[in-house]
């Protein structure tokens, strides 16, 4: 029985503790949502709706593979970002360009912003055409 609660016990805390990002997509998309909701990103950005700005999934499409790409777009969030996407040119994905300045983020805190980017950088693109 002590085992047995024990092992709960690590569980619980494994569980509370790590910072992992679900594999269902579906639940990706719902924490995306919620932490986008409670810090103001849903004006400007939504999954895969273009609206004033690039959707995540195609930010993610641009970045999956890069190997800094999470200290990259923390940065982005945290610091201002400036025409990256101009230079990038969304058109290749089939989005047109859009607002070409994001102010940085004051109201998400950092881990919270990595997060978010971890969550971003794990959905789906395989949909995702590419124009060459
Ligand atoms: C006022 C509109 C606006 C808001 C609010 C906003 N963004 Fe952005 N976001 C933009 C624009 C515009 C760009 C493209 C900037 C560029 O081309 O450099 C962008 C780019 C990004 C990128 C890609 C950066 C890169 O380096 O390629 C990420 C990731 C991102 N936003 C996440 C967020 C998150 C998370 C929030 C909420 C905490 C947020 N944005 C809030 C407008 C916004």
């Amino acid at each position: 029985m002590k085992k047995f609660l024990a092992g709960l016990l690590g569980t619980a805390l494994i569980f509370s503790f790590s910072n992992a990002v679900p594999k269902n997509q579906k639940e990706i998309e719902k924490q995306i949502l919620k932490i986008a909701k409670k810090y103001g990103c849903l004006t400007c950005h939504d999954i895969d709706k273009p609206k004033n700005s690039i959707p995540y999934r195609i930010i993610a499409k641009e970045y999956q593979g890069q190997p800094d790409a999470v200290k990259k777009l923390v940065q982005s969030i945290k610091g201002a970002s400036f025409a990256k996407w101009q230079k990038i040119g969304p058109e290749k994905y089939g989005v047109k360009p859009m607002a070409i300045y994001m102010p940085r983020q004051r109201s998400i805190p950092v881990e919270e912003a990595e997060k978010i980017v971890k969550l971003i950088l794990s959905l789906d693109t395989s949909k995702v055409k590419v124009k060459k």
